[in-house]
């Protein structure tokens, strides 16, 4: 695939991948390709743990739904995210970021924009909002082929220092490097990242892959090959939209108009 038809075909994939393993020769071009990410002096800060052992994707997708289920019914996760939320293609074009929610159960339809707002609490339990999503975030894990894990040596990861800034810089580059690789091969990957936002979560998580004291796990997606027919969540959401050139860039100095549109 073109790399440019690669950059722009990329997308995370929301729904569950095709039911096929992932070929060993897939797997080590990934890891390969990541290799060659930049890194700040080629430090190589990171490490990938490849995950296919069905009892070990099974936990930690028990691990992401709950943990969807906590951050929603303590309302920690509408606080937090609320501003990214937009319930129709005009909002879209309006903001031109954010996530479109436009796809949900029929009975939820009418309540849509209460249910995520702050004031939606009544309706989240009234309607189990926050077990539709824990049970679809389980599913997806559940039924992915490969976890795929990116931890950073805790040499370089240092939260207070300029490597924690460039290491996290660094693995910026590697996650963008896997997303175009899948895509140039008819894989996906989506992030799991509700666990990290509840440290004894994420520390199941890390524990159960014997990640190393040295190590910080940073990142978990779950990957496979993508299946076109593959039904979407119950509870789903697109963003495909972006800014234009002369929105997100200026000439010369910040304000100055720079691109055509
Ligand atoms: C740091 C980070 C965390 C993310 N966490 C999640 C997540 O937990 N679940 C999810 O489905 N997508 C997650 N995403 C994906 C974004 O929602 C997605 O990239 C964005 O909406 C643009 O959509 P696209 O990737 O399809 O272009 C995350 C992306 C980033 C960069």
């Amino acid at each position: 695939m073109d790399l440019f038809e690669a950059i722009k075909n990329r997308r995370t994939t929301n729904t569950a991948f095709a039911d096929k393993k992932v070929s060993d020769e897939h797997k080590e071009l990934l890891v390969k390709m990541a290799s060659h990410s930049p890194s700040h002096f080629n430090s190589q800060p990171w490490r990938f743990i490849l995950t296919e052992d069905q009892k070990i994707i099974k936990s930690i997708a028990k691990i992401a739904g709950d943990s969807m289920v906590t951050l929603m019914d303590d309302g920690r996760f509408w606080k937090q995210y609320r501003k990214y939320f937009r319930f129709s293609e005009e909002e879209m074009e309006k903001t031109k970021d954010g996530i479109h929610i436009d796809h949900l159960p029929v009975f939820l339809k009418p309540f849509a924009k209460s249910i995520f707002s702050e004031a939606g609490g009544k309706i989240i339990s009234k309607f189990k909002v926050s077990r539709i999503l824990g049970n679809d975030e389980e599913k997806l894990v559940a039924t992915s082929p490969l976890i795929f894990t990116i931890l950073l040596t805790k040499d370089e990861y240092k939260k207070e220092e300029l490597s924690g800034f460039y290491s996290v810089i660094s693995m910026g580059a590697v996650i963008q490097t896997l997303w175009l690789c899948t895509t140039a091969i008819g894989m996906g990957m989506q992030f799991i990242s509700t666990p990290g936002e509840i440290p004894e979560n994420w520390k199941a998580i890390s524990d159960m892959l014997k990640v190393p004291e040295e190590y910080e796990m940073m990142a978990i997606f779950r990957m496979g090959y993508t299946d076109p027919d593959m039904k979407r969540p119950s509870i789903d959401w697109k963003s495909s939209q972006r800014k234009s050139v002369s929105e997100l860039a200026f000439k010369d100095q910040f304000g100055k108009t720079f691109g055509s549109k």
